[in-house]
């Protein structure tokens, strides 16, 4: 099939680019390269053995997207493009109701003017907010608690009425927990432009020498070790479900919501323990106070994936430390070095 993917310059869309094509597809990547890599996707390419186009752009920018479906005629997307920072999305929320909501509504007119039916699109456990009971489920009530968790759920609700509106068109919406990791290759993996927001990446940093400590936010926290809790998946294991996913979309009318993740949680102490057995020395760790709007513990109910989609985490919490500290260590500055 022919697989148009925005953001594929971008950590898990680049992820997904390499399985998607060993799957046997073909693919074009749209990214505007806001905080994705030309040299990304030419290392998909290599990886691969496969010549990949990235059109540079924005999904907002509705004559670029036009040019981009005319001349591919791609059968289905895969949708990353977007802005993901938590905090950014309080301090700045326009930018993300314009480029998540907006642009994900420019993208749904143009398939629909060029007859392209089928979406994957790269949702967030955000959605779900405080937890009433664990794991969430895919019934769990949504009430995201920040900008960035409602953009998710009003291109979620979209989808529901694009694809409502014809029985061709179908999209899945997946729950992201929080993927980490990177391809065992070493040549591809997480390389966020200024401050990470996430953990693992700090800690792949500090574990490096680029930084010199990592802050733990909380240790109080009604947890195991008092730290804050989450459902960690390897990235490789997560680009997979976009695979199945395209499979399912072709007996699937409507709109459906899966959630992506390993079922368990996994404490900060726990992952810069299991980080530090893979880099073979101690991370620097300064406990401090918790951060407004993070949540204690959560994780998926993840038997959905499993019935919809054949799905299952199969790579363990060591793999993704190794897989993080091989793409670290052999790429101390990310993708910076040969980037031009
Ligand atoms: N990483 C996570 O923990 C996580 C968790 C849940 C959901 N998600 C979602 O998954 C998707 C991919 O996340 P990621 O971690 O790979 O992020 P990323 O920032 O590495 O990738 C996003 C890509 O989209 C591109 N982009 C941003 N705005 C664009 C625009 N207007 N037009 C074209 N391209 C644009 C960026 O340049 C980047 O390459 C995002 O939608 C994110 O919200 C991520």
């Amino acid at each position: 099939m022919k697989i148009l993917i925005t953001g594929g310059a971008g950590y898990i869309g680049s992820h997904t680019l390499v399985e998607v094509i060993k799957a046997g597809h073909q693919a074009v990547v749209v990214d505007s390269l806001v905080n994705g890599h030309t040299e990304a996707v030419e290392r998909v390419s290599k990886l691969t053995g496969s010549d990949i186009h990235l059109a540079v752009g924005d999904i907002r920018d509705k004559s670029f997207l036009e040019s981009i479906f005319t001349e591919f005629a791609p059968e289905a997307v895969i949708h990353f493009a977007g802005l993901k920072a938590v905090g950014e999305s309080v301090e700045n929320p326009m930018a993300y109701y314009d480029v998540n909501v907006n642009g994900s509504r420019v993208l749904l007119e143009v398939m629909q003017s060029q007859n392209c039916h089928r979406i994957v699109f790269s949702s967030s456990a955000t959605v779900y907010g405080e937890p009433q009971y664990l794991p969430y489920d895919e019934n769990h009530p949504v009430a995201p608690i920040n900008p960035y968790g409602r953009t998710k759920l009003m291109v979620e609700q979209m989808l529901g009425d694009w694809s409502a509106a014809d029985p061709e068109r179908s999209a899945i919406s997946l729950r992201y927990f929080n993927p980490v990791g990177a391809h065992p290759s070493g040549l591809i993996g997480e390389d966020p432009r200024g401050r990470p927001n996430n953990l693992m990446p700090f800690i792949a940093q500090v574990a490096v020498g680029t930084s010199s400590e990592l802050q733990i936010f909380g240790g109080d926290y009604d947890t195991r070790d008092g730290t804050g809790e989450r459902d960690y998946l390897h990235v490789v294991d997560l680009a997979k479900a976009h695979v199945l996913s395209l499979n399912a979309l072709a007996d699937q009318e409507g709109h459906d919501v899966i959630n992506i993740g390993t079922g368990h949680g996994v404490t900060v102490k726990e992952m810069v323990k299991a980080f530090e057995i893979a880099c073979a020395h101690s991370i620097n760790t300064r406990t401090v106070a918790r951060r407004a709007g993070d949540l204690p513990c959560f994780f998926a109910n993840s038997e959905r994936a499993q019935a919809r989609l054949g799905w299952a985490a199969k790579l363990s919490l060591t793999d993704m430390c190794r897989d993080t500290w091989t793409w670290q260590s052999q790429n101390p500055s990310g993708y910076k070095a040969r980037e031009y």
